[in-house]
């Protein structure tokens, strides 16, 4: 049966101005995590009647933060279970500038950030800019499945690192952990004093099967430890409003962000605030048809790369759009490249997610189906 986003196109998503669709010319965009299906109607609404009363203009109003703070809490406990109280609950603007608070507010200064690679390609890069060394923990592999290492997160503790930036549901891999997965880190991250930040913001993308569990929300201890970032930013389609929400779990972290979180919360765009909570609050349903298109994708994915991309291991996303095709067996330098220059197809270079990513390619399938059988047709017809 013909969906809705069967029928959009290249051409409509260029005239609408989407990043994805204009960097890189005629190439079809599977590269930044946008989805090429608009946003909640709920959210449209609010952005509407924001900019024609003039009420999403202002600096964000104490009423606005308290209505983002309800929804969010609202919606992390009817999903997941996971009780918050409001006023733990922090706007700031992005989720990259909350693992700056976070890294800069909580973690033992000058400590190596400790990152499991591959990795959401800022993650190399964003901890330099602090002055902190990364030290890079390749995943390992369990049946073709990725998955934490314990050892080597064991050693990466060890030699002094202090902070673990977790990513659940994962960008690039798309693994969502398991509770006991979880409890297992937490165990190591705790033997080491350590602390977590929770990078949570593909938390509302997992698909049949497979449950977000939010990390802070396994044991007393982890929420502790952990410093979690959420948005409505990936599953609502609105990365350019500028809204993510800071959960606090800890009486040490609350007192920290009393005291100098007000530089970070004034950057919080209150355009993007009001849209957040019209997201969670109304935006389920939307949601729902979007989870179940792009289900829908990930099992046309798996049926087009054994079709079209022999050789190229390919695992369907548990959680997230971001599908993770494995070209090591077939020798390409730069798979992203070879695409971009021989298909016409935009994705993003495993090696950007670090050293564990060569060879590999990232590919958005946030995409009209037909376009994604297109790209990945022309993809095959590059590698005959
Ligand atoms: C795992 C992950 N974290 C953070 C970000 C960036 O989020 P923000 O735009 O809120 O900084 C992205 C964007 O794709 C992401 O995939």
């Amino acid at each position: 049966m013909m969906h809705a986003f069967d029928q959009i196109t290249a051409e409509s998503l260029r005239a609408g101005g989407w990043k994805k669709w204009l960097e890189f010319g005629s190439a079809t965009g599977a590269w930044v995590a946008e989805m090429d299906f608009g946003t909640a109607p709920a959210v449209r609404e609010a952005v509407r009647r924001a900019a024609e009363d003039g009420t999403g203009l202002g600096y964000l109003p104490k009423r606005s933060l308290l209505a983002l703070q309800e929804a969010f809490a609202g919606f992390v406990d009817a999903r997941y279970g996971w009780r918050v109280e409001a006023p733990d609950v922090r706007p700031v603007v992005d989720v990259l500038t909350a693992m700056q608070a976070v890294v800069r507010l909580t973690s033992r200064p000058g400590s190596p950030i400790i990152l499991p690679t591959p990795a959401y390609m800022p993650f190399l890069t964003l901890p330099g800019a602090l002055d902190r060394e990364v030290i890079q923990v390749p995943l390992t592999r369990v049946d073709g499945r990725y998955a934490y290492d314990l050892e080597a997160l064991d050693a990466a503790f060890a030699a002094g690192g202090h902070m673990l930036v977790l990513c659940n549901p994962h960008n690039p891999v798309g693994r969502v952990l398991e509770r006991t997965e979880l409890e297992a880190i937490s165990e190591v991250v705790e033997r080491h004093g350590g602390r977590v930040f929770a990078d949570e913001i593909h938390a509302p993308l997992t698909y049949p099967g497979h449950r977000h569990v939010p990390y802070a929300s396994i044991s007393p201890a982890a929420a502790a430890h952990t410093v979690t970032a959420m948005s409505a930013s990936k599953a609502f389609n609105i990365p350019g409003l500028k809204s993510a929400q800071l959960v606090l779990s800890s009486d040490g972290d609350r007192s920290v962000w009393e005291r100098d979180g007000h530089i970070y919360e004034d950057q919080a765009s209150t355009l993007g605030a009001l849209a957040s909570t019209a997201a969670y609050a109304e935006g389920g349903e939307w949601l729902g048809d979007v989870i179940e298109y792009l289900d829908g994708n990930r099992q046309a994915l798996g049926t087009l790369v054994a079709e079209h991309l022999p050789g190229v291991g390919c695992r369907e996303p548990e959680g997230t759009y971001l599908a993770w095709l494995d070209l090591t067996d077939l020798g390409i330098e730069d798979p992203a490249r070879f695409f971009r220059e021989n298909a016409d197809v935009a994705a993003t270079s495993g090696a950007l997610c670090g050293d564990a990513g060569r060879g590999c390619l990232r590919f958005n399938i946030a995409l009209a189906r037909p376009l994604l059988t297109e790209a990945i047709t022309r993809m095959g017809a590059a590698l005959r």
